[in-house]
Order: C-alpha cells, then structure tokens, then sequence
C-alpha cells in the first residue's frame, strides 16, 4: 500500500555496478517502473559486462547512462542533470569499489561523478563476496557512508554466486523497495527536533579498578541515536562505556555513573523535545567507593558483603517534569514482561516503552538484533518480529514521529 502511495512520479536515478547481482537489479527496475516511478539508469562499464544496458533501457523506458564523454541530448552537463532530477538514487547492486570510491570522494566514472553531485537520499545495496564484505577497508567505507546520512541496505546471509556461503548476498527486492520507500518518505521529518538518546551499561565504582555492571553495549541506543540523526533531528547522545565508535553529526557525552548520567540528562533537558532512553542504568550503586584498590587480604569474611544505596531514577524525574515532551522508556525484563512494563509507562509517566525480554535468544543485551513489544500509554501493545537493532531503531523512531504535535 506504501509502495503504491510513495513511487508514483518520483524520479530515482538507478546506478548499477558491476556484480552479478546486477541481473536481479533488472526486476527491481521493472517493479520500480510499474509503481510508477521515472526511472534513468547508470550503469559502470563492469556492470555492462554482466548485463546488457539494452535490458535496462527497455525496463525503465529510458536512456541507459554508461559513458561520461557520450555526447549530450540536452544543453545542460548530463551528470548534474540526472544529479539534479533525483528524489532518490539507488546504487543495486554496490560493489565494493563504488562503495570505496563514494566513500573517499573519488568520481571517476558516470556513476561515481553523478552520486557525487546528489542531493536527495541515497540508497545503497552492498553485494559481493562475504570476505570481501568483512574487509575491515569495506567496513570502514561502510560505516563512513552510514554516518554521513546513506540509507545502506544489510545484505543477506546465505549461498553466493562465487561458491562461498556468508554475508553478501543482495537481499530480496522487496527489502530493498522498503529501504528506499523509507528513504524517499521519511527522510528529515524530524527536522528542528532536539532528541536526547541515552544509551549502554553504567558503572558503580567499587574501588579504582573494580565496579558493578551489567552487559549493554550500546548498540540499541547508537542505532537509535544514528535514526534521529539521519531524520534531521538535532541529537544529543548521553554514552555509558562502550566499545562503539562515537556516532558522527550529533554531540556525543560520555559517562561512567548513574550519576553523571543523571546530571548529563538533566543538565539538557530543558533544551530537549524527545528523550529515548535506552540505557541499561543501574538502579544501585555501592555505598561506599574505595580510593584505592581493595585488597584480598584486608577484608574479612564478615566484611564480604557490599552495601549498595539507590541510584536517580532519571525516567521518573523527566516524567515528573514532562510537560509536552516525548518520553520513551525502554525496559529489559526477564519475566512478566507486559505487566513490569505497563507499570513502567504508568510510574515514570512515560509515551510509550519498548518491552524486550532479555532471556529471548536474539533480544535485549549485545546481540545485533532484537525482538520487542512497543506499548502505548493507552494501553495498545504492537508485537515487532525479530529485526535488526538498526530496523527497530526506525520503526521507534517513526512511532515516536507520530506523537510529535
Ligand atoms: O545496549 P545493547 O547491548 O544493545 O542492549 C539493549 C538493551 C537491552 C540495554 C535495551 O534494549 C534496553 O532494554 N534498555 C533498557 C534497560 C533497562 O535498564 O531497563 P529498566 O527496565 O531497568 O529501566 C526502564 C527505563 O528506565 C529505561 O528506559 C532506563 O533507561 C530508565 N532508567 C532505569 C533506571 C534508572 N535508575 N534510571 C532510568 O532512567
């Protein structure tokens, strides 16, 4: 239903590059074409020798771009035309070359100049080899695109067309027609929005060396955060430790404590429109912090125990003070799920809360993906299937868009 509403009469500039992959790039033109959608393909000299520009040019109905000296049919300089005539520019399947090149601002083909010169969202299809995937130089180019505000598409896991089995392949059309429908309808709708992300484990000091934990990563939160930074929003993301690189394009604060934690937060909350937290926060902390390590033989047995006091709870003091901002709580629970979480929205006066059942194979702490129920102050409960962390951070983030006045 999406589909038919978003493609109608958008132009989307379509680069092919040079992977097999490139034949199935072919169907998802004609089911472009047939949305609606005006289609201008480019393809690299690689990709026409996989598949003929002929294929291309009857699909979309339109010129084939392969060659940047080719004389032009209009008056204007071709690759900023099509530039300019994008709503939306594809590159399915993307090499690791492309991906190199677009990363590290090299434009030296039809394709390369054209992204180059683009202003609307950009989707990117990575297929090829599984350890060329690894590679930590396509990582790296990767997750600089990503930064930068490129819509990337996970390729899948499963049998490649080199004889190898990994993570490589191009995903389904359809994944790929929904990251673009995304990209094409959501893009900056949270723009002149201030978001505050909390996100990871906290730190209770015991001693200099020594402290209590638990096992966030962070990667909820930074996908979140890494969301509302590509919808336009002004985003300040509040870190307890982690091993993530820090986020590019919003303000970044790190934390150890509950404490700074509920300082940092509250020290920006005024300023704030939405507050995410998906922090693992620690609700107690030693009360008593050693200033030098604590060593075996100075403690007896009596001694063994730790005496904690509470921490902040930082959710229920920003409901207290909600006025019309967004609030949304996360909450990790090993049983009762729905029960502990409906009181969490009704305690800390939350909009909603996303309920993940640590003990699910594939949910809650440092696994890439997850599996939630997001539950509404009205009592509304939307069961979401397992999905990526980066896939649940959007779907958050386009409830969330819904709740803005
Ligand atoms: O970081 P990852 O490895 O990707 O793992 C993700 C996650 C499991 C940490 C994340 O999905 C998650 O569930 N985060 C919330 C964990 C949690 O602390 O839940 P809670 O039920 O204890 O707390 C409920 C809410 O109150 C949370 O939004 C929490 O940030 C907040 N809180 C809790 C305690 C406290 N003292 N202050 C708070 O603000």
């Amino acid at each position: 239903m999406e589909l038919e509403r978003i493609f109608p009469g958008k132009t989307i500039v379509f680069g092919v590059a040079g992977c097999i992959a490139a034949y199935k790039a072919a169907d998802l033109v004609s089911r472009l074409k047939k949305l609606g959608a005006d289609i201008h393909v480019i393809m690299t000299q690689s990709a026409g020798e996989l598949v003929r520009p002929m294929t291309f040019q009857t699909l979309s109905q339109n010129p084939v771009h392969t060659d940047m000296w080719a004389e032009p049919k209009k008056w204007n300089v071709e690759h900023i035309g099509l530039a300019d005539s994008a709503d939306l520019f594809m590159i399915v399947p993307a090499t690791a070359n492309i991906i190199g090149k677009i990363a590290n601002g090299i434009a030296d083909d039809m394709l390369s100049t054209t992204v180059m010169a683009v202003k609307a969202p950009i989707v990117i299809a990575p297929a090829m080899n599984a350890k060329m995937y690894d590679n930590p130089i396509v990582q790296t180019n990767i997750e600089k695109l990503k930064d930068l505000g490129y819509h990337i598409v996970e390729p899948d896991y499963g049998y490649l067309a080199c004889g190898y089995e990994g993570k490589g392949r191009l995903p389904d059309n359809e994944v790929i027609l929904k990251a673009a429908c995304k990209a094409l309808s959501s893009e900056k709708d949270l723009a002149g929005k201030r978001v505050l992300v909390t996100a990871g484990p906290t730190r209770e000091a015991l001693d200099p060396i020594r402290h209590l934990t638990n096992p966030s990563t962070g990667k909820m939160g930074y996908a979140v955060a890494e969301e509302a930074r590509n919808r336009g929003a002004e985003v300040i993301l509040i870190s307890g430790p982690t091993m993530l690189p820090p986020p590019k394009g919003m303000k970044v604060i790190n934390i150890k404590s509950a404490v700074e934690m509920h300082k940092a937060v509250l020290d920006h909350y005024d300023e704030t429109d939405i507050v995410i937290k998906s922090a693992a926060v620690s609700d107690y902390r030693p009360a008593d912090i050693a200033d030098k390590k604590i060593k075996k033989d100075d403690v007896t047995e009596e001694q063994l125990v730790i005496n904690l006091e509470r921490n902040p709870d930082i959710l229920l003091e920003l409901g207290q003070r909600k006025g019309n901002k967004i609030l949304v709580g996360f909450a990790a629970e090993t049983d009762d799920l729905l029960t502990n979480a409906k009181a969490k929205i009704e305690k800390k006066n939350l909009d909603l809360v996303v309920a993940n059942d640590v003990t699910q194979e594939g949910a809650g702490f440092a696994s890439d993906t997850n599996i939630a129920k997001i539950i509404y102050r009205d009592g509304s409960i939307e069961e979401v299937p397992k999905m990526t962390k980066k896939e649940l951070a959007e779907l958050v983030i386009d409830k969330v868009k819904k709740l803005v006045p």
